[in-house]
């Protein structure tokens, strides 16, 4: 083509046009670089943005040259507007017909705008175009005829928009046309069909997608000998193929999908023979077409170089032809959603650079072929919904790049593989509908990036387990229907993404777990047909849940539109589970308070001790007697950091280099260990920054341990006694709000209220930075459907311990003597309360004279101003008293403990700093 700047050429279009249409346009008028300007100045007149300041309101100012506007691209030696861009400048607007006027335009480009109108049937005036983009726009109405006077044009492209009507013959007739695309219209009518010039030869890109044409596809077609890329999808084209399509050499794509096509067995035989001479055929779609019969065997014969092939939803009957393990290069192969029966062709597993493996939907039988296993750069395998049985090949790991795994609606029966969980880069994984059988793996809980998991109706067993709040991304989970038992894990609570959880049917007992409050995005629940007991949570989106979440559950209670039955008050409740509950409250020997449940007629609890006893820790970090004997130099006496009533506390170094407490107990009490699995399957849900935390258990029969978070800076025992150390006011307050929080947490934050039971200063401990974390809650017991136990026996440490029933507010209690203590540094153990004398005692008549009396001496030489450490003092001493009341319905509840010390703290603190 002549270049269109080149002098000559514009001297002989100039020439052209002048004789062609020497009075064509109105007035005669000469156009010129000025009749450019204006017809932009109108362009822009009729062009709007959401943005005000847009760039071209503002830049197209008439006292600049138009060739320096943006957009605007004038000829080098007429000064003519040669090329406008607008792509992607949001606008809103139309076109004027005096843009017109801009005959030396020969790219425009509308691209990704707002336009609107139809187009002007003058646009053949712009004879000088050679390229015509007004894709992604919302131009309206038909095509005009008059495009054909567009002899230059190589590209029209208009896909997007909502152009209707025939598509005018004349666009076929423009020789120079290499890319037409006009997918996404309203566009309707035929092809023409008779041959001659139409289908122009240089045409490479005919791209028809998604309009509303109809009629054969004409011979016609094969005079586009250039063709590349050919897609008359989502159209209604009918009738057959043109079986010599395979004259197109060029051709890479031919993409038919969802149209009416009819090409019988012995038609699509001759079209993959013909397809067999494009040797650069990449993709292939005859999907959702008439195919009615079996795959010829010659789909073998098609190129090697075939990346896609499309066949979906096609009625294809028969086997898979072996010979589909020729495509050498195939990447997808999506035969889903016909009527293939026979083996999935272990030839597959030759198709080393499949990325999609869609076969979902059809009558496939045998087995899994372990061949697949080959393909190592698989992304997605779907043979969901045939008839495949046996296995879920166990070398399924060397599918390293697997996001998808859908293998639901089959006929397997194996435990799912172990190895699939490796499979860390999985987004979802849907195996529902099986016969799956054998327990969930901790494994699971490496797929953090998994959006959804699926393994509803198999037959499932064993706990879920706890690493499942490593889900982080899932938003969908359903387990629904298997024998899954045991609780819910509170670790449900952190599968922050959740929007459907489905555990309904299972034999799932325990609590629901308050943690699932906090899952904001939760929208469908369904716990249904389980063994659920305890209130069921009524804040977060629970609010939004209907009672047929929960229906079918025995031991739910809550609010009347559940059709549940209310849950009483603690008392009433107790009593009304003493009536088929037993609890016998074991004693421990000093200190610690362990009380055993034995809850009999409770099948329920039968099969929770059994489960227990098999896989305990299962959740845990492992870790075995030898690591600790290693990790505390075969628990040598330097490492010994203290001893209390259950044994002894070493200081550890684990393999991996932490520093941990741990905590041996050799407690040869009967009994006392039967309920060790309970202890830490209770303990390690527990997380709260103020409590010691527990990472791990070991467990054997003669040796038990806990290995617990190791703290440096010892307890506040040590600290409250040591001669050399002296904690000020503020730092004691500190770690008595903390104290608090840690209570707090124990008491509500977790589903069932748990019990300190021994709170004093060795229980206490101080991290580097004297930030106060409570230990030893392990001994508390889980204070189930708010029972409240009878003391029948001594528990805790004598002093702190309070008077009557083991209750939350015993812990209350004992948290007054510790505030007590903190500020006095006077043991309620001592000597000198005897009798009637008692630290309580002491300090509610000092309260009457003057506080300063009884507080920490180490206190008063520390601090100089009396009055607010006075103040201050009166408070906090009030405060304890408060939580020392005798009867326990006059304590106040931790979370107010908390809040008046928070507050007492501030106080404090504005008093001595001034502000
Ligand atoms: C453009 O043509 C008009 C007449 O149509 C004339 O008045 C004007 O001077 C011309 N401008 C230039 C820059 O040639
Ligand atoms: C308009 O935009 C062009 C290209 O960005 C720039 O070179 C020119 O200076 C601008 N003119 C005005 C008046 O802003
Ligand atoms: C118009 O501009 C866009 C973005 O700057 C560019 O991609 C496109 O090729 C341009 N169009 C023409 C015809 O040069
Ligand atoms: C387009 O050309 C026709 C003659 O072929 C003329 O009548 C008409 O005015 C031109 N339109 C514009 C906008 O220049
Ligand atoms: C076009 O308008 C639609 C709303 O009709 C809007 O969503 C879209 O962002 C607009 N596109 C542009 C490029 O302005
Ligand atoms: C196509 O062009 C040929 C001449 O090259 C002409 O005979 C024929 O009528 C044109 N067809 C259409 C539909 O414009
Ligand atoms: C695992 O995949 C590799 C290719 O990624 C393959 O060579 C190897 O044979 C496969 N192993 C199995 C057990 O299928």
């Amino acid at each position: 083509m002549a270049d269109p700047t080149s002098f000559l050429f514009l001297l002989s279009m100039t020439l052209l046009l002048q004789q062609s249409y020497p009075f064509s346009f109105a007035n005669a008028e000469i156009l010129n670089v000025t009749t450019d300007k204006s017809a932009l100045f109108e362009l822009k007149a009729h062009i709007s943005s959401k943005d005000s300041h847009h760039v071209l309101i503002s830049n197209w100012s008439s006292n600049t040259h138009i060739c320096t506007w943006v957009g605007v691209t004038c000829g080098s030696k007429h000064l003519r507007v040669k090329a406008l861009n607008l792509s992607y400048m949001d606008l809103i607007g139309t076109i004027p017909s005096s843009l017109l006027k801009c005959t030396q335009l020969q790219y425009l480009d509308m691209w990704n705008n707002n336009f609107t109108g139809r187009l002007s049937p003058e646009i053949g005036n712009l004879t000088m175009l050679t390229y015509l983009y007004l894709a992604q726009n919302k131009f309206e109405g038909a095509i005009p005829s008059q495009i054909g006077n567009l002899q230059k044009l190589e590209l029209f492209a208009a896909d997007i928009n909502y152009l209707s009507g025939p598509i005018p013959y004349e666009i076929f007739n423009i020789s120079t046309l290499q890319k037409i695309s006009m997918v996404s219209n309203n566009l309707s009518g035929h092809l023409p069909s008779s041959t001659g010039s139409l289908f122009v030869p240089n045409i490479q890109i005919l791209t028809l997608g998604d309009n509303e044409l109809s009629g054969r596809i004409p011979n016609s077609i094969l005079n586009a000998s250039q063709l590349i890329m050919l897609d008359l999808s989502h159209n209604s084209f009918s009738g057959s193929i043109p079986e010599a399509i395979g004259n197109l050499r060029f051709l890479e794509v031919l993409n038919l999908v969802s149209n009416k096509l009819t090409i019988s067995f012995s038609e699509l035989r001759s079209l993959f023979s013909s397809l067999s001479s494009c040797k650069h055929l990449r993709f292939l779609s005859l999907s959702k077409n008439h195919l009615n019969d079996v795959l010829p065997n010659s789909v073998g014969n098609l190129s090697t170089s075939l990346q896609r092939l499309h066949l979906y939803y096609c009625n294809i009957k028969g086997n898979i032809p072996e010979e589909i393990g020729n495509l050498s290069s195939l990447i997808d192969l999506s035969l889903h959603h016909n009527e293939l029966g026979g083996p999935v062709p272990t030839t597959i597993g030759r198709l080393h650079m499949l990325q999609g493996l869609v076969l979902y939907g059809n009558r496939l039988k045998g087995s899994i072929p372990y061949t697949l296993c080959h393909l190592g750069i698989l992304d997605t395998l779907n043979l969901g919904g045939n008839e495949l049985y046996g296995n879920i090949p166990a070398c399924i790991d060397n599918m390293t790049s697997l996001r998808t795994l859908d293998l639901g609606f089959n006929q397997l029966t194996s435990s799912i593989p172990l190895r699939l969980w490796r499979l860390t880069d999985l987004l979802l994984v849907d195996l529902s509908s099986n016969s799956l059988n054998g327990p969930l793996p901790l494994d699971i809980g490496n797929l953090n990036v998994l959006r959804a998991l699926d393994l509803s109706k198999n037959q499932i067993t064993g706990r879920i387990p706890v690493t499942i709040g490593g889900l982080k991304n899932i938003v969908n989970l359903s387990l629904a229907v298997n024998r899954l038992d045991g609780s819910i894990p509170t670790s449900a609570g952190e599968l922050v993404s959740l929007e459907v959880l489905d555990l309904s049917y299972n034999n799932l007992y325990g609590e629901i777990p308050k943690s699932l409050e906090k899952l904001s995005n939760l929208k469908h629940l369904n716990l249904s047909f389980n063994k659920l007991q305890g209130e069921i949570p009524s804040r977060g989106q629970f609010v939004h849940f209907p009672a047929t979440s929960f229906m079918s559950n025995n031991g739910l209670c809550g609010e009347a539109q559940m059709q549940v039955p209310p849950c009483k008050g603690k008392k009433a409740i107790g009593l009304q589970i003493l009536k088929y509950v037993s609890i016998t409250v074991g004693l421990v020997v000093l200190g610690m308070c362990l009380v055993f449940f034995s809850i009999k007629r409770r099948k329920r609890n039968a099969k929770l001790s059994h489960d227990t006893n098999s896989m305990p820790l299962a959740t845990w970090r492992r870790i075995s007697h030898q690591e600790l004997i290693r990790a505390t130099e075969g628990f040598s006496a330097n490492n010994l950091l203290g001893e209390g009533s259950f044994g002894f506390v070493y200081k550890g170094t684990l393999l991996e280099g932490t520093t941990v407490a741990i905590k041996v107990l050799n407690l040869q009490v009967e009994g006392a260990f039967k309920s060790f699995h309970i202890e830490c399957e209770v303990l390690r849900n527990i997380r709260h920054r103020n409590l010691v935390k527990i990472i791990t258990a070991c467990c054997n029969m003669d040796f038990k341990a806990l290995v617990l978070e190791y703290m440096p800076n010892g307890n506040l025992d040590m600290w409250l006694y040591s001669e050399n150390r002296c904690l000020n006011m503020l730092q004691r307050l500190s770690i008595m709000i903390d104290v608090a929080r840690a209570i707090e947490y124990l008491h509500l934050g977790y589903a069932t209220p748990i019990i300190h039971c021994d709170l004093k200063p060795t229980n206490v401990l101080l991290d580097e930075d004297m930030v106060g974390h409570v230990a030893d809650f392990g001994i508390a017991k889980l204070l189930g459907d708010g029972v409240s136990l009878t003391q029948t026996m001594t528990l805790a440490t004598i002093g702190y311990m309070a008077p009557g029933i083991v209750s939350t507010r015993g812990d209350v209690y004992s948290y007054g003597i510790l505030l007590m203590e903190t500020f006095t540094r006077k043991k309620p153990t001592d000597d000198m309360f005897t009798g009637d004398m008692s630290l309580k005692c002491l300090v509610q008549e000092s309260l009457a004279l003057s506080v300063l009396e009884v507080v920490d001496t180490n206190l008063l030489s520390n601090q100089n101003d009396y009055p607010a450490m006075e103040e201050c003092l009166l408070s906090t001493m009030g405060l304890a008293l408060h939580c020392c009341a005798d009867s326990s319905e006059q304590r106040i509840g931790i979370e107010n403990v908390l809040a008046t010390l928070d507050k007492i703290k501030l106080k404090f603190l504005k008093d001595i700093t001034g502000h």
